[in-house]
């Protein structure tokens, strides 16, 4: 290895940690995420993400404000969005949003756990 292979690598290694490979919402764009969920993803996960909205789904919607969602990494609820879940409502959206956007969205589904949380006892 030359020592110009050898800088590329420690440079790629250095990104990937930085970014966490790309699995972090932190840094997401909560506003941005907020107007891309009532865009899109509101009628079905509804306003607080509780999914309760009249259309029905099997199976059925996620909670995305419940800790099933929100214990999940960044990274989990990213790919579920990018990717969608197969033979479910929920759809691929990387062929809607950007990766960045997916990321404001993301950070915009934690804000819906933390108001969840907000209202306990
Ligand atoms: C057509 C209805 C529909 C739309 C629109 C929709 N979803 Fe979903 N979503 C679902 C359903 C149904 C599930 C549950 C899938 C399953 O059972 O695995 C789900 C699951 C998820 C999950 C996984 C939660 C978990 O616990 O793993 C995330 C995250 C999510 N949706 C985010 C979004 C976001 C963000 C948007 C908007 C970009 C969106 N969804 C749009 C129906 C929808």
């Amino acid at each position: 290895m030359n020592t110009r292979t050898g800088a590329l690598i420690f440079l790629s290694l250095l990104l990937v940690a930085a970014t966490g490979s790309g699995s972090d919402a932190a840094g997401g764009n909560v506003a941005k995420g907020k107007v891309l969920y009532s865009n899109i993803c509101i009628r079905c996960h509804g306003i607080d993400g509780k999914g309760d909205v009249p259309m029905k789904f099997n199976p059925p919607v996620a909670d995305l404000s419940a800790p099933a969602a929100q214990s999940k990494l960044d990274g989990t609820l990213m790919k579920a969005i990018h990717d969608g879940r197969k033979d479910t409502a929920m759809g691929a959206w990387k062929f809607v949003l950007s990766d960045e956007e997916i990321r404001d969205v993301t950070a915009y589904v934690r804000v819906l756990g933390s108001a969840a949380s907000r209202k306990l006892p």
